[in-house]
């Protein structure tokens, strides 16, 4: 059992850095529970280890509180679809993943949703990071629901706020995919680069996503490069891992392959 006095001031430390204030406090205390026991009581080394492990699964990622009120300005401000783009496309220059994309982005979404057997009419984007920013370049109908979820609030409530703007119908939430109950059905999810950070917070729980999301169509993508832009094998330890996890499932799937991305778009309801 964790002290809780001890738990009490380990969160008020990490919520105290500005860095971390606003990701979900049911997913900071997962975290500093976890690193209270590694560090066998000691307060300040389960902070140290509270905040290591919070920079790995998501301020890595977000190296730097975006501006998100100067962004959403700038989004708002936009007069013509270029400019718009332009504002969206900085906005997501601010996250490690969609940076990575930002390249490809309209190849990428028009070879994923060539491979849907239908048109999606709810969309469901996991773990999103500013990927939803992305729906301008995704080849989608107007009327489309898009779900958007990650930990951080502020990071969510800028997602609402574009999507608003945007006049995409929309619902965000502030959901943690370790802790918190399974996603809302959806016709199409995204799990985009997402298996192996929830791997890294709960083995299995990556994996048991994939099949515990309620779509009958998943997107599930892969870093093949690391942050630091070394490719280290991971195209073949993720396909490896995919192909042996998919072997004993009725799945159609397709994989693509993109710079530094590897996807599958998985058919859950086909009769095999
Ligand atoms: C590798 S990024 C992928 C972002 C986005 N899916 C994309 O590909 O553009 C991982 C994302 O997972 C989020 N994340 C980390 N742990 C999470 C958890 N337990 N539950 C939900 N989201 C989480 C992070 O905030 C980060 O935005």
């Amino acid at each position: 059992m964790v002290d809780e006095d001890k738990l009490a001031k380990v969160l008020l430390a990490v919520r105290g850095s500005s860095r971390y204030a606003s990701v979900a406090e049911r997913t900071v205390r997962r975290i500093a529970t976890t690193a209270l026991t590694a560090s066998g009581g000691e307060v300040g080394d389960a902070v140290k280890r509270t905040k290591r492990g919070l920079h790995e699964v998501f301020g890595a990622y977000l190296p730097s509180v975006p501006r998100y009120e100067r962004t959403l300005e700038a989004i708002r401000a936009a007069r013509d679809e270029q400019a718009l783009r332009d504002a969206l496309a900085r906005a997501m220059s601010s996250h490690a993943s969609t940076r990575e994309r930002l390249p490809i982005l309209s190849e990428f979404y028009a070879e994923v949703f060539a491979h849907l057997d239908r048109p999606p009419r709810v969309i469901a984007d996991l773990a999103c990071g500013m990927n939803p920013l992305a729906v301008r370049w995704m080849p989608i109908d107007d009327d489309v629901v898009y779900l958007a979820s990650d930990i951080d609030t502020r990071l969510v409530a800028f997602l609402d706020s574009v999507l608003t703007a945007m006049g995409v119908a929309h619902e965000t939430a502030v959901r943690d995919l370790v802790g918190d109950e399974d996603p809302a059905p959806a016709d199409v999810t995204f799990l985009l680069k997402t298996v192996p950070c929830v791997e890294s917070q709960r083995r299995g729980r990556g994996w048991e996503l994939v099949d515990a999301v309620a779509s009958p169509i998943v997107v599930v993508s892969f870093p093949t490069k690391s942050l630091g832009q070394r490719s280290k094998g991971m195209y073949q330890t993720y396909s490896a891992a995919f192909i042996a996890h998919a072997a004993d499932r009725a799945w159609q799937t397709v994989e693509l392959e993109f710079d530094n991305e590897l996807v599958y778009v998985i058919t859950k309801d086909q009769i095999v």
